[in-house]
Order: structure tokens, then C-alpha cells, then sequence
């Protein structure tokens, strides 16, 4: 029988967009029709996006890319012998090669793109599961040790370390504890969770089982977005796979200590990612913010001690486990250690997934990564950290990311998502989003939150319609002061973030609107 040939074609969510299922069918009906012997593995994307869909054949030299694949390039592909990587204005070479990736550190992001997701051999077989062989050997305080030693810090938005939450449940004493895993990954620009959930589902699950162990709890929940269909069906598979495997269940690993999880989807609200919010949905409630204290690591899920961390920093748990806490904690600057998934996006040439330790600057990350805008126009804003970060313009593009670095200059990391902006975008009417968005996604709990962002939507459309726009300009300041000092949670409170850094950062667009006669008549 001739030799069969690997061909790797994403079934990642922004490959699948741009036509990854109808290249695969093609390759099927071409191969089949000339006769090739090959075998078609679905993997998930490496992040390079605007490549996507990246087909990858695995030859005698290692695997060689090709990219954007289109259903009518197949039947050229395979005219220029691509099953042996021949030449092809799509040929990029090898995938690893691809200064865009070489440059990276994938610690969290090491397989994805790479194994196929469902195979627990192939997973092995590129490191996977020597974190939890490790945690088996130590006892919970032993783990909790190494996460400490690491640094990690939550990914999901605050930064919290994320050891102490974790020592936290671990002492805490009761008949039942959880580890729920957010995978509500509401931010704009952000995709890192959904890419590492249908890439390589296996870290997550071996994260969480390591937290699991690690805290004594037997239960773990993902809150899945409903809007990711296709990381729903990847979670699921791998957790039968997982649980055929014996890796969840009973006996984790046949060390007598039982650990399960479930993928629950939420419906759609972005306060639902809000951790005591996400807790009330997963109780079958409404999305309503709680009162803090308790905080959730004393009395969370149905009352009971629960941990509760971002899907990238479960994902960086097995990496830290096997290779130590301290070698995750030579990479990144400050108190921002290790590596951060940063995710591209907006107005750019090249987006994707960036794994990077922590300081390289944004201006690195727009013009070297990014290479621009898309529409070719100068870069004129950023905006970091989700729709609760800042905009950022171009005299604060050299500032490291690095959580304390971002605070300084008034801007927050978040998820590590950054929205490119050209010189077209208007930044009062981004301000003016700002409140609508809020005013959209507040739960309603508190004033200055539900009423607040309404009145923001109202003034800032005085300010942008020039209806005595210096006093409806010092009106959003106060209103930013509210909701800053009196919201209940980080949806009001930083609700003022990027209207600030809009006005702050970009006062001309708010300047030029000044039309007083139009405003004391229309007052
Ligand atoms: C409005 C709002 C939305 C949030 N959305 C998310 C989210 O989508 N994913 C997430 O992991 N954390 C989100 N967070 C942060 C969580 O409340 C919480 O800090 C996080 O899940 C803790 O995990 P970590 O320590 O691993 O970051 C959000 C917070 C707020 C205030
Ligand atoms: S700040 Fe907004 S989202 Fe948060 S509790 Fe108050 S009303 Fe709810």
C-alpha cells in the first residue's frame, strides 16, 4: 500500500469562517480522484489568522504550510505536488519557520495547532500530561507551591495572583468544593480561550483536574459562551476521551482521588463573565451580580468553597507543573510573570494569537506583529484589555504589557485582546459606545451602573451633536467619577476607563463639535 500522506486542515472557528470545511471536501474528492493515499486531520489553528485556512502536509522534511487554501486553489495544490511540498505561490514553508510564529514563546499555546485534538497519544506525545503525572507525585499544598512559585496572575481581566485563590479553597473546609473554569470570553477582540478550547481542549482539562487535586474539589464547570458551537463540541469530545482514558472520573490517573467535569453554556450576557454573575447563570439564575464578601473561594457555587480562573490560566497550569514554577517564572517582567496570549485584532494586517512573555511593547506588538492597519491607513488608537480598557493613541504605544505598566498610564490589560483603530475612527463616538455598551450588558443591581451609562449614552450625544459640549463634556467627567467610586462591580467601575482615555487621549474629537448657538437653542 503506497505511504498515506498527513494533511492538517483547521476546524478552528475563524477557519471554518473562511471556508476550511469546503477545503477539506475538495482535497477528499481530488485525492480520491488521482488516486493519493492521504488522511486528513482536522487540528486547530496556530493563530495566524489571516492565513487561515492554513493546510499543512506532513512530508519527509517535516510539515510544510500553505495558506489562505481556497477550495479552487486544491486542485493547482495538488498539480504542483503539494503532498511532497512543492513549490506553490501559497508555500510557506515550514510552519515553525514563519518569522511571525518563531518569534513567539508558546508555553500555554505549545500544541494547539499542532496535535489533533482529540488524540490523548498525540497529546502526550508533545508534552502533554506531565503536569498531572507531576501533581500526582505532590500533595496539594506541593502543587498550590509551584503555582505560587510561577507567579501566575488570572487572565481573565483583574490579575489576581492566582495562587492565593487557590490556597484559599484548598484550606477551606467543606463537603463539597468546585473548580469552574470562565470561558465566557466576552471581550471584544479576544479569541485566545475559544483557539486553546478547540485547538488543544486537553490542557484545559488537565489544568483543571491539576486544580481540582490541587484544592480537594471533585466537580468542575466550564461556562462555555453560547456563542462558541464549535468549542462546545471540542470540550465534550475530549472530556469522553478523557474520561474513557481514565484521566477523569473516579480515580484521576488511578490515584484514588475522583474529578469530573461538565461544559455548561451561558446565553449571551457579558456580565455573565463576571465571576459571582457567572455563578448565579450556572445555578440556573439570572445573570445578577453578588455582593462581595463572601468571596466565591470561601462560598461560591451552591454555597461551597469554589475556584474559579480564566481558561488561559488553567491552560498554563500543566506547562508550569512540568517544567516548574520557576522556570514559568523567568520569563515576563515585574510582577507580570510568564507568558501572555495576546490576541490581535481590529483594524491590522496580520492578526492572530501572540504568546509572548510579559514587556514586549505594544508598539512591537501593532507594527511588527500586526504590520499595520488592513485598510493601509495610519494606526491612530488602540484599544487594550476589552471593551472596559483603554484607547490608547500613538505616544503611548511604547508602553510594555505588563499589568502595572498599563496602570500607570490610566489602561488595563484585561484578556490581553488589543483592537486596532485607523485614523478614521471617531473617538467620541467610541466614548459614547462605551456607555451604550454598559448600558446593554449592566445587570441592573446598582445605580450608578443602570442609570448612569444611560445618562453617559444621553450626554455624550449632546457633547458629539455640539449642544453646549463643554458642559456636557464636564458632566461625563462627573458621571465618570460616579461610577468609578460607587459601582458595585468592575462593569460600572471601569465603564469610565476607555471614555476617559478617549477624552483624555484624544481631545481634538471632542473639541471640534463646539457649536454653541446650536446648543442654547436645542437646550
Ligand atoms: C463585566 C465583567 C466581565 C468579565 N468577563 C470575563 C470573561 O469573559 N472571562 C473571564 O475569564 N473573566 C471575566 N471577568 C473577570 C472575572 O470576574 C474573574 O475575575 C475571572 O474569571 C477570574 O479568573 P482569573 O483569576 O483566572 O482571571 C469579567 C469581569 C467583569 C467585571
Ligand atoms: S456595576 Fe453594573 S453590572 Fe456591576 S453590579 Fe452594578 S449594575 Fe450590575
Amino acid at each position: 500500500m503506497a505511504d498515506v500522506t498527513k494533511i492538517y486542515v483547521p476546524r478552528d472557528m475563524a477557519a471554518l469562517a473562511m471556508g476550511a470545511d469546503d477545503v477539506a471536501a475538495k482535497i477528499e474528492t481530488v485525492a480520491e480522484k488521482s488516486g493519493a493515499a492521504i488522511e486528513i486531520v482536522r487540528n486547530g489553528s496556530r493563530g495566524l489568522l489571516w492565513l487561515e485556512p492554513m493546510v499543512e502536509v506532513e512530508t519527509g522534511e517535516g510539515r510544510i504550510a500553505y495558506g489562505p487554501v481556497a477550495a479552487s486553489d486544491v486542485e493547482s495544490l495538488f498539480a504542483s505536488d503539494f503532498l511532497k511540498g512543492g513549490a506553490h505561490k501559497l508555500r510557506l514553508g515550514k510552519p515553525e519557520e514563519i518569522p511571525w510564529l518563531a518569534k513567539q514563546q508558546r508555553l500555554t499555546f505549545a500544541r494547539c495547532g499542532i496535535i489533533d485534538p482529540f488524540s490523548l497519544d498525540d497529546y502526550r506525545a508533545y508534552g502533554g500530561m506531565a503536569g498531572l503525572d507531576k501533581a500526582l507525585t505532590l500533595d496539594a499544598p506541593g502543587i498550590v507551591d509551584e503555582v505560587k512559585a510561577s507567579g501566575l496572575r488570572g487572565r481573565g481581566g483583574a490579575g489576581f495572583p492566582a495562587w492565593i485563590k487557590w490556597d484559599t479553597v484548598r484550606k477551606a473546609e467543606a463537603d463539597r468544593k468546585y473548580v469552574v473554569c470562565n470561558a465566557d470570553e466576552g471581550d471584544s477582540g479576544t479569541f485566545a480561550d475559544r483557539m486553546l478550547m478547540e485547538g488543544d481542549p486537553f490542557t484545559l482539562i488537565e489544568g483543571m483536574t491539576i486544580a481540582g487535586l490541587a484544592t480537594g474539589a471533585t466537580k468542575g464547570y466550564i461556562y462555555l459562551r453560547s456563542e462558541y458551537p464549535q468549542a462546545f463540541e471540542a470540550l465534550n469530545r475530549a472530556l469522553v476521551v478523557a474520561r474513557r482514558r481514565g484521566v477523569l472520573g473516579a480515580s484521576v490517573m488511578n490515584s484514588g482521588k475522583p474529578f469530573d467535569i461538565e461544559v455548561r453554556l451561558g446565553a449571551g450576557a457579558y456580565i455573565c463573565g463576571e465571576e459571582t454573575s457567572l455563578l448565579e447563570s450556572l445555578e440556573g439564575k439570572r445573570g445578577v451580580v453578588r455582593a462581595k464578601p463572601p468571596i466565591p473561594a470561601l462560598k461560591g457555587l451552591f454555597g461551597k468553597p469554589t475556584l474559579v480562573n480564566n481558561v488561559m490560566s488553567f491552560a498554563a497550569i500543566p506547562w508550569i507543573l512540568s517544567h516548574g514554577g520557576k522556570a514559568y517564572a523567568d520569563y515576563g517582567m515585574g510582577r507580570s510573570l510568564g507568558t501572555l496570549p495576546i490576541q490581535l485584532a481590529g483594524n491590522v494586517k496580520r492578526g492572530g494569537l501572540i504568546e509572548l512573555a510579559f514587556g514586549i511593547s505594544l508598539r512591537e506588538v501593532i507594527e511588527e506583529f500586526g504590520g499595520g492597519t488592513w485598510s493601509g491607513r495610519p494606526v491612530r488608537a488602540a484599544q487594550v484589555g476589552g471593551p472596559l480598557g483603554a484607547y490608547f493613541p500613538d505616544k503611548l504605544f511604547d508602553t510594555p504589557l505588563d499589568y502595572e505598566a498599563f496602570a500607570a498610564k490610566k489602561g488595563l490589560l484585561g484578556h490581553g485582546g488589543i483592537v486596532v483603530f485607523d485614523d478614521t475612527v471617531d473617538l467620541a463616538k467610541q466614548a459614547r459606545f462605551a456607555f451604550e455598551f454598559c448600558a446593554a450588558e449592566s445587570c441592573g443591581k446598582c445605580t450608578p451602573c443602570r442609570i448612569g451609562a444611560t445618562r453617559g449614552v444621553e450626554t455624550m450625544d449632546r457633547v458629539i451633536s455640539g449642544v453646549q459640549p463643554e458642559k456636557n463634556l464636564g458632566l461625563v467627567r462627573d458621571l465618570c467619577e460616579i461610577m468609578t467610586d460607587g459601582s458595585l462591580c468592575a462593569m460600572g467601575g471601569l465603564t469610565p476607563v476607555p471614555v476617559m482615555s478617549a477624552i483624555d487621549n484624544f481631545p481634538e474629537d471632542f473639541n471640534t463639535r463646539a457649536r454653541p448657538s446650536v446648543a442654547i437653542a436645542a437646550e
